[in-house]
């Protein structure tokens, strides 16, 4: 038996006075798509917003609905809208942040298993390092500079090809 260990990494910022223009202009955006959301149910409004290598960036928030599962969170909306409308360009960054119902947020939101997944897919497709910008309503952003350190031993498209004709 051998036991292997993964070391990943993030960075924290204080508040967004320290973050670059770029992921700052970018988290303020996801904040006001968080505004838009449709969350009747969860009451928990997310907003997502990713930036194209050519500089555009495109919004997303949650959309529920009264079957739950058939609702899609916020990131995913934002990637799949930019993905789109604009096929041949990388995502470079994604910020996301939320608007709870019972008190304001102050932790980084963490995007969820399947939107990491998806960011995995985009990463992968472009082979362009994702960069995430987390915050809540207040307090500390963590930025993470490549999907590696939000989804380790990860399920993409390179295993596949590898074990079938995709090759
Ligand atoms: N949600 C997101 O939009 N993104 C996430 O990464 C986590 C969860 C949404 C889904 C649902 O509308 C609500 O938050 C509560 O789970």
């Amino acid at each position: 038996m051998k036991k292997h260990k993964i070391t990943l990494s993030f960075l924290e910022f204080k508040s967004v006075d320290e973050l670059n223009d770029d992921d700052r202009t970018l988290l303020l955006r996801a904040k006001e798509a968080a505004k838009n959301a449709y969350a009747p149910y969860s009451k928990f409004r997310v907003g997502a917003a990713v930036c194209l290598a050519n500089g555009t960036i495109i919004i997303g928030s949650n959309q529920e609905n009264a079957v739950y599962p058939v609702g899609l969170c916020a990131e995913r909306v934002a990637l799949f809208s930019a993905q789109a409308q604009y096929p041949d360009q990388p995502i470079v960054a994604l910020a996301v942040t939320a608007i709870g119902s019972d008190g304001k947020i102050s932790q980084p939101v963490p995007p969820c298993g399947s939107c990491r997944q998806a960011m995995i897919e985009a990463e992968s497709r472009h082979n362009q390092p994702l960069r995430v910008i987390m915050q809540g309503e207040e307090g500390p952003i963590i930025v993470s500079e490549k999907m590696d350190n939000l989804m380790p031993l990860i399920f993409a498209e390179d295993f596949l090809k590898k074990y079938t004709e995709l090759a």
